[in-house]
């Protein structure tokens, strides 16, 4: 064995050289990879007694791509380019070895080889889409030539990792070899090629399959037309149409040529360098400061939840998803078994479209046990209770818990809003008490609010963060105030969005100016999604809301036909007249004058106020970071990933406007826009949040 350099490794298996890469966590490819690779390939194809040559790696997996990392600075170490160059014309075949992940770079690499291998885990992606980039190494003249230009379209703009078996039937993978055998089989494929005299194949020369979707663009047309409303508002899904439009109606090295332009347009753009802030953001919320990666955690092998409502069957999903066995415990009969069939429906729908069959539909539902009986709950490492936001019904149940619970489990409550101190101290472990906070859908939304109380241990907060991955949630960490951080800044938003109606901004302007920012839907379309009635009591109502007589009008949302806006029968949305006027009388009965409000000054309303108690929240400390804020807002809120999250926003526009902007507002409509100390003092001291560490 003959190290090459820190990362690479050279040896030989009788007539087969062996080059193995090492460079945790991911092998990405750093300019230390680079070089490795670049003087490993030169020396193995130097090596007379070599007859071909296998490339793999150590840890846990194959090449994950470039090194993030190291992008917007300076290029250091040899050019990837030309070690793909000298992977492709090597004289001696070159075998890539795949396990883990062979993902963007990774890839390109294993497609300058003339075989790849791979083990039955493992998976193939170009996923660069998802950091606002494109394959910048080949990938997208490459790809089409083996996998085809639908399948290579699919692939570079979801960034999908492709299972192994799928990616042998479309011809990315040569064969497949038996897990744990990577290198041994590797090394007897090469043997084979070597004995059969393969040829030395190389991607870039299959022309068959691009050469098939030439004069037909209708192919673009109609994926770009298929795919409109998920690619909106981002800039890399078109961009890697365009590639593969190139490896379509352009030679090989003009593709390539193509590919590098477009490539350098995206990396230096706004939304990739957002898209690549938010990929480290994510993973920077499982650093906490006081809970070392080390701190113990407690196996997590049997689940309770309290309540089978709108969440705690979402929330029970997740646990029977990851193999967790799951007893959901509810007050009454018929709640019970509603809940369980609105699971079961779930499940079937997954399975209809194709997510999984109707047997793992069966196997994820035999996870699931019903009971109306909380000492079921006993043997359960982690229970969590989803019932209503009453904090006298919470204690209830907690105390019931204290009682029945084993020692050491964890009592976790889904409460969106209430005081988990409070509900701690109905039990005599406060220390075993945590918030799981889930977003609706439960089972599909990836946030995961983990709230820490004032008496909880750190060996639950390191449970419940690992939990979060092993269900394949974010799990961020939050300190307790009401709403915590997504619902507390979502406050900011509601009420300003609700004083702008009545003064004379409509319902649908407002929706509109978030639309187009970003957001999925507004918050009046929201509210019709979700139903107006949330909180609202029929007895108690005296139509001195808008929402009042909404729901008094039996207009409660997209349910009833009917809410802010009127939807017809397949819910699509209309500006209601019924709506408009109401909100007109309401502004009359108030002498308010109505005034055009600017789409500026809706946007601006709608953010600043939110940036601003994320200030407040990081001055309190109930968020670690304000990335963590960013990642909170992006994966539960539906904040546009490539801006980035508010307080990246925020630093992008200029902290010194938003404070600025929350001034003058203040001036006009009062203290709702008092400046957070903390904004105040980032500006004077011109630093940005990102500065916050
Ligand atoms: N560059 C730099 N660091 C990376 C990285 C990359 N490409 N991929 C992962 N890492 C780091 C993470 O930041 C994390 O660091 P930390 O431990 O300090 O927080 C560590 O590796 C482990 O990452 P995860 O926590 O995500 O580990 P998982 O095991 O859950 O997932 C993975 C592994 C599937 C490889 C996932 O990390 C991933 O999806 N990585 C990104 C893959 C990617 O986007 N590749 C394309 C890069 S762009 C490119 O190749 C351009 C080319 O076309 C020219
Ligand atoms: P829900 O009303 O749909 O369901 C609550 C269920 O709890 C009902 O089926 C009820 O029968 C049951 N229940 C009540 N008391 C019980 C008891 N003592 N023991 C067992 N079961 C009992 O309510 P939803 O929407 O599921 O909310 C539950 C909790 O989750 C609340 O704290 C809420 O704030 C929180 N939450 C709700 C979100 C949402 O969008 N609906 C989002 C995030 C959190």
């Amino acid at each position: 064995m003959t190290a090459i350099n820190p990362v690479a490794d050279l040896s030989r298996d009788g007539d087969i050289a062996v080059l193995t890469l090492n460079s945790p966590p991911v092998n990405a490819l750093s300019a230390n990879v680079r070089d490795g690779l670049a003087e490993g390939f030169k020396q193995a194809i130097a090596d007379k007694d070599a007859k071909a040559i296998v490339l793999i790696c150590e840890g846990r997996t194959f090449i994950a791509g470039a090194d993030i990392s190291e992008f917007g600075g300076a290029m250091k170490g040899a050019s990837l380019h030309d070690v793909q160059a000298a992977m492709e014309n090597s004289p001696k075949p070159v075998v890539a070895a795949i396990h883990g992940t062979a993902l963007g770079g990774g890839l390109e690499v294993a497609l300058c080889a003339h075989y790849r291998v791979a083990v039955p885990s493992a998976k193939c992606g170009l996923p660069e889409v998802n950091i606002g980039l494109l394959p910048g190494a080949g990938g997208t003249q490459r790809l089409p030539r083996i996998a085809g230009v639908e399948k290579a379209l699919e692939m570079v703009t979801s960034g999908q990792h492709v299972p192994a078996k799928e990616c042998l039937a479309m011809g990315l993978i040569d064969e497949i070899v038996p897990e744990g055998s990577l290198r041994d089989g590797a090394i007897a494929f090469a043997r084979k090629i070597v004995a059969e005299k393969r040829p030395l194949v190389k991607v870039r020369e299959n022309n068959a399959k691009v050469e098939a979707a030439r004069g037909k663009p209708e192919i673009f047309q109609n994926f770009r037309k298929a795919n409109a409303r998920k690619f909106r508002g981002f800039m890399a899904p078109e961009y890697n149409i365009r590639c593969i439009e190139a490896a379509v109606n352009q030679p090989f090295e003009e593709g390539l040529a193509t590919e590098r332009k477009l490539f350098g347009e995206v990396m230096t753009g706004p939304q990739s360098a957002a898209q690549r802030y938010a990929f480290f953001a994510e993973r920077q919320c499982n650093k906490i400061p006081d809970v070392p990666a080390e701190t113990p955690t407690i196996p997590v092998k049997k689940v309770g939840v309290i309540g089978a409502g709108t969440m705690g069957g979402g929330i029970s999903m997740n646990f029977a998803n990851a193999g967790i066995p799951v007893t959901i415990v509810e007050v009454k009969k018929d709640a019970l078994e509603r809940g369980l069939s609105v699971v079961r429906k779930n499940y079937e729908n997954s399975a209809k479209r194709g997510r999984f069959t109707m047997e793992d539909v069966e196997k994820r539902m035999g996870l699931l046990k019903g009971s109306l009986n909380l000492e079921d709950l006993a043997d359960c490492d982690l229970i969590i209770e989803a019932v209503f936001e009453r904090m006298d019904i919470k204690k209830d149940v907690f105390a019931k818990l204290d009682k029945i619970a084993k020692q050491g489990a964890i009592l976790a409550s889904n409460t969106s809003y209430l005081n988990i101190d409070e509900i701690a101290s109905a039990t005599k472990r406060p220390e075993s008490v945590i918030g799981l906070h889930f977003f609706s859908p439960a089972n599909v939304m990836r946030l995961l609010e983990i709230v820490r109380g004032e008496k909880t241990t750190k060996t639950v907060i390191a449970t419940a963060m690992q939990l979060a991955k092993k269900i394949g949630k974010v799990g961020v960490l939050v300190g307790v105030c009401p709403g915590f951080v997504g619902n507390r800044m979502l406050a900011q938003r509601s009420r300003e969005a609700q004083k702008m109606i009545l003064e004379g901004a409509m319902p649908w302007d407002v929706d509109r100016v978030l639309y187009d920012f970003g957001f999925p839907m507004g918050p009046f379309a929201m509210g019709d999604l979700a139903g107006l009635d949330i909180g609202w009591v029929k007895e108690n109502s005296r139509g001195e809301t808008l929402r009042d007589v909404l729901c008094e009008m039996d207009r409660r949302g997209q349910k009833t036909g009917a809410g802010y806006y009127d939807y017809d029968e397949n819910r699509k949305a209309t500006p209601s007249p019924i709506t408009e006027k109401i909100i007109k009388d309401f502004m009359a009965k108030a002498g308010t004058n109505p005034r055009t409000i600017s789409d500026e000054e809706i946007l601006e309303r709608s953010i600043f106020p939110m940036i601003n108690e994320g200030a407040k929240i990081l001055e309190e400390g109930k968020a670690i970071r304000a990335s963590d804020i960013d990642t909170v807002w992006i994966n539960g809120y539906g904040w546009p990933v490539y801006r980035g999250g508010p307080m990246y926003y925020a630093d992008q526009i200029g902290l010194d406007k938003v404070l600025t902007k929350m001034k003058a507002y203040q001036a006009q409509m009062g203290d709702a826009f008092k400046p957070a100390a903390l904004l105040e003092k980032l500006v004077a001291e011109k630093k940005k949040f990102a500065d916050l560490r």
